[in-house]
């Protein structure tokens, strides 16, 4: 069943599907895409052989039935794993995906992905380096779908992606994520000539968006799940949010 009104793309499935599915894993993709949604957030890392795939985490242990930290593992022992059971039995057996997978996805359903960099520790630069490298190749492959969206924590892996952009003359957005806003963070996101920033939601202020918006950024806010939050949010002119709550954009 596909939602017969999709949400616009102010609203972003955070991990794919939000709590209704395994974060991270085609299945919330698929998920959030019939609940409605047509923007998708997602965390990006490589693993050992240089493969880009999707986890939060530095460790396999929260999602997966593996254990110890991601970084070790090569791409043809991870896609293996279960990611799926954590959340439900009825999302036994379902594996880590490739970038390349969602990527797939992506084309196939015409959406806009956010992709999170999320290296591996010490590796914010390569990861960087290499996400901006298959967005932007990807990305002009398929000029009909919107080019994804890079954004980091990591201010090193935002410069790599940078880097590569400019160099590649592609035109992909950059944001760079920060848990508190300031006029230093904003001057970060400037200077990379990032479209955004993205922020928790309780630093948005209608002072915080002026800010912002003066300097020609964009604001957007994780993770907002409640439905309150996120209506006097966007009246007040925020430009994107962050939710596991696949009902909440209905009707607002
Ligand atoms: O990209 C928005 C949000 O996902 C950032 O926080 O920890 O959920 O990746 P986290
Ligand atoms: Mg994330």
């Amino acid at each position: 069943m596909t939602s017969q009104t999709p949400f616009d793309l102010r609203w972003f499935a955070h991990r794919g599907g939000g709590d209704a599915a395994p974060e991270n894993t085609l299945a919330a993709f698929e998920t959030g895409f019939h609940a409605g949604f047509r923007a998708f957030e997602c965390d990006v890392k490589r693993s050992a052989d240089g493969v880009l795939w999707l986890l939060h985490d530095d460790t396999l242990d929260r999602t997966t039935d593996a254990r110890g930290p991601a970084a070790p593992w090569r791409w043809e022992n991870l896609q293996l794993v279960d990611a799926g059971s954590w959340h439900s039995a009825r999302f036994k057996g379902e594996p880590p995906p490739s970038l390349d997978a969602v990527l797939d996805f992506a084309a196939r359903r015409g959406v806009w992905l956010n992709l999170e960099i999320k290296p591996n520790p010490g590796e914010d630069a390569a990861t960087g380096d290499a996400v901006a490298r298959r967005a932007a190749q990807w990305s002009a492959a398929h000029p009909s779908v919107p080019a994804p969206l890079l954004s980091s924590f990591s201010h090193p892996a935002l410069l790599a992606a940078r880097a590569v952009l400019d160099a590649q003359h592609a035109d992909l957005p950059l944001a760079l994520l920060v848990e508190a806003y300031s006029a230093q963070a904003l001057a970060q996101a400037v200077a990379l000539r990032a479209q955004a920033l993205h922020t928790d939601w309780r630093q948005v202020t209608p002072d915080t968006l002026a800010a912002v918006h003066a300097a020609g950024l964009k604001l957007r806010a994780y993770t907002v799940n409640q439905r309150d939050v996120a209506q006097r949010l966007l009246a007040d002119g925020l430009d994107g949010l962050f939710t596991d709550r696949l009902e909440l954009p209905r009707g607002l």
